[in-house]
């Protein structure tokens, strides 16, 4: 199929139905909100070589956005989208809208415990409510066999993760390798919104992270040192404005002190008004 047709666009339940009756299995789901860049390609391309049928949802899902203004200014361009999505090789791209999604008389609330607490949850109430609820909708009007997360979005792949297993959801959740820009910067539909000089300061993220890796992989196992080294290299950056540094455990998300193990490091930086997030596993 890939390659062969224009991917067919659907946009309501029912078209999602007739379309995915006709589909060859296994059907590989890609989750997204649209303004699709090299790292959605990459989920696309994974699901393409490991799927007969790739279904990719293009939903810019409001109730997990904190803040209006983040909601509204989300970069929205459905024409470019449907042409990437095709050369990465989707077969059928779902774009529902808001009242398909939550109908009339919705009323239903995915909550995840403790992971959700910490980090991205702290920062932005709400947030991963909106997230497991919209993804719990999608697999399950989806039905698919496996579905494709980044790893840039750490904790949101343990979260749904955490979900998928607790309520039974039938469908393998993949985890993707970050996707970056040339200069370290992971690829995210907020870097348009930068500003050439916050453009040109947003790689000290990845510098930070590196930063981290160097002193693990010399020996630090002191949770406090790694996330230092982190903030020592942010502060460099006059521009860049650190909300969080974390140095945790990549299964609980807790913040480690002296550890023996892996961990997750990971930080949010605001640059004015747009805010990135990075991460890198250290094992
Ligand atoms: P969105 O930000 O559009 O991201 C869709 C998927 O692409 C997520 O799994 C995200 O982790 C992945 N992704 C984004 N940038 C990436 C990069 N540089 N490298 C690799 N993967 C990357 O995440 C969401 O949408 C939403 O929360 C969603 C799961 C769709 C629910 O609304």
């Amino acid at each position: 199929m890939s390659g062969a047709t224009l991917p067919q666009v659907v946009r309501t339940r029912a078209q999602l139905r007739e379309a995915l009756a006709e589909a060859p299995r296994p059907i590989g789901l890609v989750p997204t909100m649209g303004a699709l860049h090299e790292g959605h390609a990459s989920l696309i391309q994974r699901a393409r070589r490991e799927n007969a049928t790739v279904l990719i949802s293009i939903f810019v899902n409001p109730r997990q956005f904190n803040e209006l203004s983040d909601f509204r200014k989300y970069p929205r361009d459905e024409a470019a989208d449907r042409r990437l999505a095709d050369s990465a090789g989707a077969d059928i791209i779902w774009i529902p809208s808001v009242a398909d999604v939550y109908p009339a008389g919705f009323q239903t609330t995915v909550t995840v415990g403790a992971l959700t607490e910490p980090l991205e949850g702290a920062a932005r109430p709400g947030h991963f409510e909106g997230v497991t609820t919209i993804v719990a909708i999608l697999l399950g009007l989806a039905g698919a066999e496996r579905a494709y997360f980044g790893q840039k979005d750490a904790q949101q792949l343990l979260v749904i993760r955490r979900m998928a297993t607790d309520l039974g959801i039938g469908t393998e959740i993949v985890a993707c390798p970050i996707v970056r820009e040339p200069d370290g910067l992971a690829m995210s539909s907020r870097n348009v919104r930068l500003t050439p000089e916050a453009r040109a300061a947003a790689p000290v993220l990845r510098q930070a992270l590196l930063a981290a890796r160097a002193r693990y992989e010399a020996g630090e196992r002191d949770g406090e040192a790694l996330r230092a080294a982190m903030r020592e290299m942010l502060a460099k950056e006059p521009l860049a404005e650190p909300e969080y540094v974390s140095c945790a455990s990549p299964e609980t998300l807790n913040e480690l002190d002296r550890f023996d193990g892996p961990a997750l490091v990971s930080m949010a930086v605001r640059f004015g008004s747009v805010r990135l997030i990075d991460n890198e596993p250290l094992a």
